[in-house]
């Protein structure tokens, strides 16, 4: 069976992750979940977005996360920009790659950036002309892609127009959003297939979420197609808005690490760091961390740090 045997793992976390937390997201904790996550060795980060605090307040105050973080030469730190004001602060605050947002549905497009598909597309024409003279990568997101909490099934071919408009923009790469987690095998399975007659697979990147237990699946249904680019958040930060309390958001970092290690799919990324960047977050949101594998690498290395303590 093939697959890439190099995959992109894009960090979310601090800016997926925390925009959906109720409790109050501090700029210091931003910058420092940044900073260690860069030690993992990522190749993308998402630092945060110039969006309406009043709509997303945990990501106020983006300009100063970008001023503080180290950076790493081999590591992009996006921000997500609605409009040309938020571009306008992207590039005060230096940004080098910029991600703009769309929709497959008009239900979430409304609910999210309160426009219609067609308008959103027209606001981000000239948010992508003006970045791409400032030199500014741009990536286009669609979320609801496989399911929508405001419109129900969404058509593949809905995603494609969306899509195919974003690339034509002058995108470089596609994030498929499964906000909802409602994907399956067999649903990620038809809308590749119809992607794929536009665009390539290796422009496509999958955001999966985890809320029916369905991710991983939707990943390996997607390595399979010669997808090699996947989004995911440290400790599976960020729960579903639509899905009820407690239910898991974005899929987290450590079990997509986990299964491609396994799969000898190589990321650059250190797992044993990445694990230790999950206590701390969890810690410091004091909840316990949504990762499976994180939690169970956990308790190992402490179990076995028992051990050696113990035997001197
Ligand atoms: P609007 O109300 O239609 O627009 O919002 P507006 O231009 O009338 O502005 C409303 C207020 O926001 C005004 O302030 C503006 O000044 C301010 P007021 O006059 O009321 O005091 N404003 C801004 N402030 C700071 N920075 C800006 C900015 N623009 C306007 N750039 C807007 C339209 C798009 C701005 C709003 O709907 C918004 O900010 N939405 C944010 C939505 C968002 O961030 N969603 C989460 C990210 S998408 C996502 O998570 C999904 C994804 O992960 C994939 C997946 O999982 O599916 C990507
Ligand atoms: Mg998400």
């Amino acid at each position: 069976m093939g697959y890439p045997k190099k995959v992109k793992l894009v960090e979310v976390g601090p800016r997926d992750g925390l925009q959906n937390e109720s409790r109050n997201v501090s700029v210091d904790l931003r910058v420092n979940l940044i900073n260690q996550l860069s030690a993992c060795g990522f190749p993308v980060i998402e630092a945060g977005s110039f969006v309406s605090p009043k709509w997303v307040p945990q990501m106020a105050n983006t300009i100063d996360v970008l001023s503080r973080i180290d950076k790493n030469s081999f590591t992009s730190y996006p921000v997500l920009v609605p409009n040309l004001r938020g571009l306008e602060e992207a590039i005060e605050a230096d940004a080098k790659e910029i991600a703009i947002f769309g929709s497959a549905t008009e239900g979430f497009s409304h609910r999210n950036i309160n426009c219609s598909i067609a308008a959103s597309l027209k606001k981000f024409e000239p948010i992508v002309d003006r970045a791409i003279k400032e030199g500014i990568k741009i990536r286009g997101y669609i979320s609801v892609v496989l399911g929508c909490p405001v419109e129900g099934e969404v058509h593949p071919e809905k995603v494609a127009d969306v899509a195919k408009a974003l690339m034509d923009m002058g995108c470089y790469e596609i994030s498929l959003g499964d906000t909802i987690g409602m994907g399956t095998p067999t649903k990620v399975q038809r809308l590749l297939d119809i992607l794929s007659r536009d665009i390539q697979v290796t422009q496509i990147a999958g955001h999966f979420h985890d809320t029916y237990g369905q991710a991983l699946a939707n990943i390996f249904t997607s390595l399979q197609y010669g997808v090699s680019t996947f989004d995911c958040s440290v400790a599976g930060l960020g729960g579903c808005p639509f899905a009820g309390e407690g239910a898991s958001g974005n899929v987290a970092t450590e079990d997509v690490l986990f299964m491609l290690n396994g799969m000898d799919i190589e990321t650059g990324i250190d797992i044993n760091k990445l694990v230790s960047v999950g206590e701390f977050v969890s810690n410091e949101l004091e909840k316990p961390s949504a990762s499976k594998a994180g939690r169970a690498l956990l308790s190992l290395s402490k179990v076995r740090t028992n051990r050696t303590s113990n035997h001197g």
